[in-house]
């Protein structure tokens, strides 16, 4: 029997039009422009403005570009996962919202809360509904809306995170092209560095926790730099190494957009030329869930049919892996 892969088929993405500079940022909190691009590869990001828009809101755009490009409609779709920590509510989820606003009425859905490793759990899950041969169309959406937990007043985060949306269809494949093999991890005890502190089961609002700036995103940089760096290059060298691949062989790395060293040090490690590495930090910033599919976006009319591309990525939980695809068209 011929195996069946899950081939991403199409690609979609939004980011909002409001941009936020390094120089806009220098009026908000102590810092240069020349630190924050020195430091982080980061020149703007984008921000979702407009009372009542959230997450599902730039899903939504994503989707429907995706949709389009692929020339299906909504209705054809059997699965949304949506990986996300800004979801518009804590519950029901996004990817619920998600369906009732494109219309999605024949899928069902939920999201996947792994902050920057949301997109590439999600991407995992998503493909063994295709692989097992129970669904032929299924989209991937990694979006978050940072501006919505971060503190402007905080020069360590502020600076880093912005908002956008980027969404795949997965579709089987029987030319061995799509996903062929993912290393994922969960460390829990990384949680200390990066997380937010009030909202959930533990500690739910009150206004002490407003007050204290508990619902906003709290992070220890450099311990996170510092994890992200190992954890990062190991698990991308390792897949290679897996996999039997040489730099020669991998034609893209495709990097989560967390800080420009934290990339270089990963496409250092697995001995790939700078022009191999995809790199959208400069005006996007970190948009957590939203960074591997943005990429894609943005270098999709770049990428051939067979290519071999290793996504990759580090973030809260601590929460980290690599996919190895082929590229389908
Ligand atoms: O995607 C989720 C995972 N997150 C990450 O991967 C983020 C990983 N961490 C980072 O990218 C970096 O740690 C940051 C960009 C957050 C910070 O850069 P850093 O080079 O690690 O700076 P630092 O925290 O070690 O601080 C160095 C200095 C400090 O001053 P002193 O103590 O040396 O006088 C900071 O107070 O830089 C200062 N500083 C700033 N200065 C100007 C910190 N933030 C700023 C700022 N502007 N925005």
């Amino acid at each position: 029997m011929t195996k069946v892969t899950a081939a991403i088929t199409a690609v979609g993405g939004y980011v909002p039009d409001f941009v936020l500079s390094n120089t806009e940022l220098e009026k908000m909190v102590p810092t240069t422009a020349g630190w924050i691009e020195s430091r982080t590869g980061i020149k703007e990001r984008r921000i979702l403005k407009g009372e009542g828009l959230g997450t599902s809101d730039m899903c939504v755009k994503a989707i429907e570009e995706l949709l389009k490009k692929r020339g299906i409609t909504a209705l054809d779709i059997d699965l949304i996962i949506v990986g996300t920590v800004t979801p518009d509510l804590v519950f029901p989820s996004t990817s619920n919202i998600v369906c009732d606003k494109v219309g999605a009425t024949n899928a069902w859905g939920y999201d996947v809360a792994a902050a920057c490793s949301g997109f590439l759990f999600a991407l995992t899950s998503g493909a063994q509904f295709i692989e097992t041969g129970k669904y032929k169309k299924v989209i991937v959406v990694g979006a978050d809306k940072m501006s919505s937990i971060i503190d402007y007043s905080d020069r360590s985060t502020c600076i880093i995170f912005g908002d956008g949306a980027g969404a795949v269809l997965l579709e089987p494949n029987t030319e061995g092209l799509g996903i062929i093999d993912s290393l994922l991890h969960v460390d829990g005890a990384g949680r200390q560095y990066l997380h937010q502190k009030a909202g959930g089961s533990v500690k739910p609002p009150t206004h002490a926790t407003v007050d204290a700036k508990e619902h906003y995103v709290y992070q220890e940089g450099q311990a996170v730099f510092k994890a992200a760096v190992v954890g990062m290059a190991e698990v991308s060298a390792k897949i290679m190494e897996k996999n039997g691949l040489s730099s020669e062989d991998v034609a893209w790395l495709v990097p989560h957009q967390a800080n420009k060293r934290i990339i270089d040090a990963t496409s250092h490690r697995m001995g790939l030329a700078p022009e191999k590495v995809m790199i959208n930090i400069q005006k996007y910033g970190n948009t957590t869930a939203g960074t591997l599919p943005l990429c894609l976006w943005d270098y999709e009319k770049q990428l051939k049919k067979g290519d071999n591309l290793i996504l990759s990525t580090f973030g809260a939980g601590f929460t980290w892996g690599a996919i190895y695809l082929k590229w389908a068209y």
